[in-house]
């Protein structure tokens, strides 16, 4: 079997009972046998500041490093006020800087996301898609996995209650790596 593939899969909420950090960690699990999905947290990410952009915090410089030894991004977005979460860009800002070295470049990308409302971050997902424009990534377009009523489909502990909700997970997380495998054989 070829080398697996590390998705490194970031969830747009720093909140403990998070319904997309709880997604990430059902995609996490449904993950093929030929990839592994890794997590990082966006706890401990500061606010960009461009004076430092050169010299990162820790913080920062670690998140580069994960997303440059992964081989497909996933993205778990939450929608705030019909965008992307303040918390999700100022990270997407960070590893996209100094200008010439983002991490970012080149890399497959899937999304996904949740909310208690009813269109599950539809508008957020395609702001999101937006950035990928500049970023020169690579995105999966389908399956599009947006997950509304969240409450009624995670119970109180954060575990998914709802079958169909997996079976999309399980499909996108599928999707995403065989288009990395595309792309890697493109590359050759
Ligand atoms: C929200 N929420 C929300 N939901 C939505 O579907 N569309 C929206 O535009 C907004 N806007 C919004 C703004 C702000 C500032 C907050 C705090 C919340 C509700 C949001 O989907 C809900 O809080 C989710 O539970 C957030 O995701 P996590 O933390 O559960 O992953």
């Amino acid at each position: 079997m070829a080398n697996p593939l590390t998705i490194l899969g970031i969830a747009g909420s720093l909140r403990k009972a998070s319904y997309n950090r709880a997604a990430l960690r059902v995609a996490q699990q449904l993950a093929p046998t030929d990839a592994k999905l890794e997590i990082f947290a966006l706890d401990g990410i500061p606010p960009f500041n461009q004076d430092e952009d050169q010299h990162p915090p820790e913080r920062v410089a670690q998140f580069k490093a994960r997303i440059r030894a992964a081989d497909a991004i996933l993205f778990v977005t939450p929608e705030y006020n019909y965008s992307i979460p303040g918390v999700l860009k100022n990270a997407i800002d960070w590893a996209s800087r100094p200008y010439g070295d983002s991490a970012w470049d080149g890399k497959p990308v899937a999304v996904m996301g949740a909310s208690p409302g009813r269109l599950g971050t539809a508008r957020a997902q395609y702001q999101l898609r937006q950035c990928f424009v500049f970023l020169n990534m690579y995105p999966l377009n389908k399956p599009e996995v947006m997950i509304g009523d969240a409450a009624d489909r995670f119970d109180e502990k954060g575990t998914l209650t709802d079958d169909d909700t997996r079976e999309h997970i399980e499909k996108l997380v599928e999707a995403l790596a065989q288009w990395t495998r595309q792309l890697q054989k493109a590359k050759r």
